[in-house]
């Protein structure tokens, strides 16, 4: 039987003992080094297998404010969907002022949330970033969360009037001018989240040419989008040391392979083949949500996600960005954009690779006892 004391002492020592961080398990990184078992759990079997550990999410969003872009679509349109059914002031970021205003009146009707903002902003031209951070600062006096989720894969290599090759200018610019530009006011706005949506292609491909706006011999869009993503994973990396000490947890997931328009343009031979297997949009963009909501115990920053599980960034020797790789990076997206890049300084300053610095603290073994309210 428990006597007073005990009832009072135990839960207050739990209360005050410091979240412990989940850790990468030791067996869900040697399954995405053996390729095939990583790639079914990007399939709709994987989620499925997945959500059955899945804690309930019984968080409120009230009195937060997020923003989310490519939101009139596929996993942006569930993710912001999803933070308004938790109750968030959710402004949705679209090119198209007639699709946003429609994807925000569909979100409404759903939710029965009506704080709902529309922004308009192609974000493959850095003009149009600079103008939707400058409505945002102006607009929003407090910022919880960021989901930098528009993205393409672009078949044809094309450049934007600003002289940028499409695809990089979306998947990679824009998220790096959008983050700079609002990170001050979520570091005001604290406990706050940056959440990257990156894609599980980055598996095969490190920082490359395509990253720094180079022209390759043929284009391969797949193989650029690979590495704009694995750009952004090295940028969680380096955005998280930088402002999670100041409460900004920055995270990258991936969603696996869900259904969504972007998938059926971009890659329509895949989507024929494999569409009995992708997961629905809203399954794919479940752990955006939950990045967003899930309590700061049941975290960590700069660390990659899928299905609510942490994975490792990188599985193929060479593909997680070398020290110089990386101080290349945040240089040119720099000279670029013209924006300064508060990772630059602390990148310049590492002599050992990232990767390698956090192994020790990321894998744990499989005889590790999991931490309390930690997703398994
Ligand atoms: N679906 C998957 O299996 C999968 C897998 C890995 C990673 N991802 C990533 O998930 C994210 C969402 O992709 P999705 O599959 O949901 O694709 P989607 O259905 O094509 O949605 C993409 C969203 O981005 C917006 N967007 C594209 N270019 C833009 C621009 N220049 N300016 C403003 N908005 C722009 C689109 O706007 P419009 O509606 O106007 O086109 C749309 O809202 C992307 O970052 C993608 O790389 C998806």
């Amino acid at each position: 039987m428990i006597r007073h004391r005990e009832a009072v002492e135990i839960p207050r020592d739990a209360l005050s003992r410091p979240p412990e961080i989940p850790a990468l398990s030791f067996v869900t990184a040697a399954l995405d080094h053996l390729v095939l078992p990583g790639l079914l759990r990007f399939t709709r079997l994987g989620y499925r297998a997945r959500k059955g550990s899945f804690a309930p999410l019984a968080a409120s969003l009230g009195g937060r404010t997020a923003v989310v872009t490519g939101a009139t679509s596929g996993l942006g349109r569930e993710a912001a969907a999803g933070l308004a059914r938790l109750g968030a002031r959710v402004v949705l970021v679209g090119r198209d002022r007639r699709k946003t205003a429609r994807a925000r009146d569909e979100i409404r009707a759903a939710t029965g949330n009506d704080d709902l903002g529309v922004e308009v902003a192609d974000l493959s031209l850095l003009s149009d970033v600079r103008g939707l951070a400058e409505r945002l600062l102006a607009k929003e006096k407090a910022l919880h969360v960021l989901v930098n989720n528009a993205g393409v894969l672009e078949n044809e290599r094309r450049t934007t009037p600003e002289g940028h090759e499409i695809s990089l200018a979306t998947n990679l610019l824009a998220p790096y001018v959008l983050t700079r530009r609002l990170l001050p006011r979520l570091v005001e706005s604290s406990p706050a989240r940056v959440i990257n949506v990156v894609s599980g292609g980055m598996y095969l491909a490190g920082l490359g040419p395509e990253c720094f706006g180079e022209s390759v011999g043929k284009w391969d869009g797949a193989l650029a989008y690979a590495r704009h993503k694995r750009a952004l994973t090295v940028l969680t990396e380096l955005w998280s040391d930088e402002v999670h000490p100041r409460g900004v947890a920055v995270n990258a997931m991936h969603p696996g392979w869900a259904e969504t328009p972007g998938v059926a343009r971009s890659l329509p031979g895949f989507f024929r083949l494999t569409r009995p297997f992708l997961r629905s949009a809203g399954e794919g963009a479940d752990t955006i949500v939950w990045l967003a909501a899930a309590p700061e115990g049941a975290l960590a920053s700069g660390a990659l996600w899928l299905d609510r599980e942490r994975h490792p960034a990188a599985v193929f020797p060479g593909t997680a960005g070398s020290p110089e790789e990386r101080k290349r990076l945040v240089e040119e997206l720099e000279r670029v954009t013209g924006e300064p890049s508060g990772a630059a300084a602390d990148v310049r300053k590492k002599t050992s690779g990232p990767e390698r610095a956090r192994r020790p603290r990321a894998i744990r073994p499989p005889s590790g006892t999991p931490a309390p309210g930690a997703p398994r």
